[in-house]
């Protein structure tokens, strides 16, 4: 389905509509830009760990895409040091879309959430958990977080956004942190819109021809078919501009990752070893069925955000479409703890991390030529914001 001149032009329109409300979802935009600078302020403040030394901002860098800066580790480093978690930190760019967690009970499907497993609802809950998180910023309750701000050199404007009494209360404080920080979370700054594909589908720029290959490869349903959980057009008149993301939960039998210093933490936060495996969704939701499904991640600016996957097994773009396209045809590598590199060279791939519910149907097989893997990724590289058309 190709898309009119005038429907695109009904589509810029729209496309500023749809984010009119979710910027304007205080009182006044004085009021949120106000509560959205706090919130910048909450994010970036590194005495708000135990002791002081992370912030959000830490593992999620506004100039790394909100991602974390380390590449050494597939996941992140705690604020005491050789603490890690378990997964990868996505970017945050593009999460404040995310619908609440919920059941579709027409499609049979658990739907958004916050974190890779849906656990928060949504952003406010989210924001919450990391301040008391042992293997993150560590603080032993919200109250210590809450001292902490009182004495920030941005509480003044704390009072004025909340009220005077706004940081007496505890929980209540902890709750307005929380809210200031999903505000700065649903500004325009993680949503700008500005890759070279959003200006290719506004008429305002060209695609070479392996990038328009790459993107017939992505929708197409016989090749591909990466649009069927990572949409690639605007939806609903343009309403909705493309997220890549329908917020749905899969396993991919992704395999274990060797590097994630996770398995090397200390029983009290990992009682498994190197027995340890993601059950993802299936713990959340505590139903077997479920296990091994992560959340879909957006694929903005996929070529900045390495590595990827739950656990960061790959490292490269073109290792993942790899995966996608020959996952069910290499041969099982003797090493279940094979590396990407390894496995790339070995031509096979390691045993996934959870066996039950991979997909068969959409992926695994896809009978793509090392062109057409080629041409994906190009597509791919079209995704990163802060494009010049
Ligand atoms: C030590 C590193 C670290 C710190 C510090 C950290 N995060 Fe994260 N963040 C992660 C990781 C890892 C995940 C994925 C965890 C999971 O799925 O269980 C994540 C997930 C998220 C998500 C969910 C994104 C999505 O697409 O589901 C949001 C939102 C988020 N973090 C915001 C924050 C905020 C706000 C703070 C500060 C209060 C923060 N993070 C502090 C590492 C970190
Ligand atoms: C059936 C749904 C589905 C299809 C089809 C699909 N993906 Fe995904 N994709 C996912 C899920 C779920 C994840 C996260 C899995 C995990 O973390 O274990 C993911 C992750 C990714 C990632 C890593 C993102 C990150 O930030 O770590 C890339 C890149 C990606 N997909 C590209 C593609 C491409 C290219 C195609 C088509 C060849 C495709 N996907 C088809 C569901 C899908």
């Amino acid at each position: 389905m190709s898309v009119s001149a005038p429907a695109l032009s009904r589509i810029r329109w729209f496309l500023l509509v749809a984010w009119l409300p979710m910027l304007m979802s205080a009182p006044s935009m004085a009021d949120l830009s106000r509560k959205a600078r706090l919130g910048e302020q909450l994010f970036l403040d590194t005495s708000l760990s135990e002791p002081p030394g992370q912030a959000c901002a830490s593992c999620h860098d506004p100039e790394r895409f909100f991602t974390d800066p380390d590449d050494h580790e597939p996941t992140s480093e705690g604020v005491i040091p050789g603490r890690y978690g378990k997964r990868n930190a996505p970017t945050l760019m593009y999460a404040a879309p995310t619908p609440v967690f919920h059941f579709d009970r027409q499609e049979g499907l658990f739907i958004g959430g916050q974190f890779l497993d849906g656990r928060a609802p949504g952003l406010k809950s989210q924001a919450k958990q990391p301040f008391l998180e042992a293997l993150e910023m560590n603080n032993p309750d919200p109250e210590s977080v809450v001292a902490k701000v009182r004495v920030a050199g941005y509480a003044d404007l704390f009072r004025r956004v909340y009220g005077k009494g706004s940081l007496d209360d505890g929980p209540a404080a902890f709750a307005r942190i929380a809210d200031a920080i999903a505000a700065f979370e649903r500004t325009s700054r993680f949503a700008p819109m500005t890759s070279k594909y959003d200006y290719y589908l506004m008429g305002k720029a060209r695609f070479t021809a392996q990038e328009r290959r790459g993107r017939e490869l992505f929708e197409s349903e016989d090749k591909g078919n990466c649009a069927a959980c990572h949409p690639s057009r605007p939806a609903n008149n343009g309403a909705n501009w493309p997220l890549f993301t329908d917020f749905t939960y899969d396993n991919l039998g992704v395999p274990r990752n060797r590097a994630n210093l996770f398995y090397t933490q200390a029983p009290e936060f990992n009682p498994q070893g190197f027995g340890f495996v993601d059950a993802g969704l299936g713990d959340h939701v505590k139903d077997r069925l479920e296990d091994g499904k992560f959340k879909v991640p957006t694929l903005r600016n996929i070529a900045r955000t390495a590595p990827y996957m739950h656990n960061g097994y790959f490292k490269t773009l073109r290792g993942v479409v790899d995966f996608y396209n020959t996952r069910d045809l290499k041969p099982r590598c003797r090493d279940d703890w094979a590396t990407e590199a390894q496995a790339l060279r070995e031509g096979c791939w390691p045993a996934p991390e959870v066996a039950a519910n991979v997909n068969h149907d959409e992926l695994g097989k896809l009978g793509l030529t090392e062109r057409e893997v080629d041409d994906l990724v190009a597509f791919l590289m079209t995704l990163t914001d802060g494009y010049q058309p």
